[in-house]
């Protein structure tokens, strides 16, 4: 059997991560993957290959930054060639960026099976590309792996259970493997002796907005304990673009981290602020108190009993950044840390007859 992985931007390398190594252990399977170059800065890209061991893509379609519609409509195009060469038995897409609608829809197109990795996710938030990215590579693909049981009845209620299957999340098998592996936070980046506030903001939403980017950073700057800002291209462009200082007061600026350097600066901090899906659901896993820079999430698991609290309008940052850990158990609704396992499994027993 042959599976053609298509991924492009930073989360999807992680995802990527354990599903690599599940089907380089699989004889019986083909792996193929795609890059198709929506990331491109070495520490968006290829750090997390390296940092992860996944084996150097087979093609790079180069696409780079754009509109979405130009974006999205170069990277169909790239991936309908490489499909046609490839012929693969499954097309697998990742999470919910313009690289996993690119390919889904050009796979569809030309009657090769989709199988979509993170399917059910939802924030109902029709502003965001991400949502867009979502609704529509779950309707067109032909098996939906679940990371949640909301998201399985998420997809029961838009008609797709039959194409559904609950496997687990993958970012929780890659959180947990890689936090067993490290043994002191000085096997990480330099960061702050503890407590300290981890933080990261790239949503368009967050960024795009010079008075919106101003009062984040002022909340920012008004925790009382130093804060590591880790900062994504989007949000140094925008704030270079507004005139809007991103260091100084407690914040510190350091450039974006390897995966496992995350996950050390997240396991040490007291607490993280965030508009990224998967750093909510890390912080959740290893157990740090997480305030998310958004109106909703798609991650509902991690607002059980405060360990993740929603701050759109800043109105409390300051505080609940450095708020004690909640004392509840947290359960495991992100799976056992098995879920490639399960993913391969699925593509095995619901690969189409050709
Ligand atoms: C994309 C995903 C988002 C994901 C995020 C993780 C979509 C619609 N969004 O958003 O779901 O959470 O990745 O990072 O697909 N840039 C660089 N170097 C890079 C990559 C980007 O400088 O390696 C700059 C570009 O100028 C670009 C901007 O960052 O304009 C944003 O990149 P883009 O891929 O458009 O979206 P993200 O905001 O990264």
């Amino acid at each position: 059997m042959k599976v053609l992985s298509v991924v492009g931007a930073r989360p999807q390398f992680v995802k990527l991560g354990p599903i690599a190594r599940e089907l380089r252990d699989a004889t019986d399977i083909h792996h193929v993957i795609v890059h198709t170059g929506q990331h491109y800065d070495r520490d968006m890209s290829e750090v997390f290959f390296k940092s992860l061991r996944i084996p150097d893509p087979d093609v790079n379609l180069g696409v780079g930054s754009s509109s979405h519609g130009h974006q999205t409509g170069e990277m169909i195009a790239k991936i309908e060639d490489v499909l046609q060469r490839e012929r693969p038995d499954w097309t697998l897409v990742y999470g919910d960026t313009n690289s996993t609608l690119a390919a889904a829809v050009a796979a569809v197109k030309l009657q090769l099976p989709v199988a979509h990795l993170e399917a059910g996710l939802r924030s109902f938030n029709r502003a965001m590309p991400e949502e867009h990215n979502r609704v529509l590579t779950d309707h067109c693909a032909d098996l939906l792996l679940a990371p949640t049981k909301g998201a399985v009845d998420q997809l029961d209620a838009e008609g797709l259970a039959a194409r559904t299957s609950l496997v687990g999340d993958v970012m929780t098998d890659v959180c947990l493997q890689v936090a067993a592996h490290i043994r002191t936070v000085a096997d990480s980046a330099s960061l702050p002796a503890a407590p300290y506030v981890l933080a990261t903001i790239h949503r368009p939403s967050n960024t795009d907005e010079a008075g919106r980017l101003r009062l984040i950073m002022d909340s920012l700057r008004s925790i009382p304990v130093p804060v590591v800002l880790v900062a994504h291209p989007r949000l140094r462009a925008a704030a270079d673009r507004f005139g809007i200082p991103l260091s100084g007061g407690r914040v510190e600026v350091v450039t974006p981290l390897a995966y496992p350097d995350l996950i050390a600066a997240v396991q040490s901090a007291a607490g993280v602020v965030t508009d990224s899906g998967g750093l909510q659901k890390e912080a959740f896993l290893l157990g740090v108190p997480c305030t998310t820079i958004r109106s909703e999430t798609e991650w509902v698991e991690t607002l059980v009993d405060g360990w993740n609290l929603l701050d759109p309008q800043l109105t409390a940052v300051a505080e609940s950044a450095v708020r004690p850990r909640p004392s509840s158990d947290r359960g495991h609704p992100y799976g056992d840390g098995h879920a490639a396992a399960a993913v391969v499994s699925e593509l095995r027993s619901r690969r189409p007859s050709r």
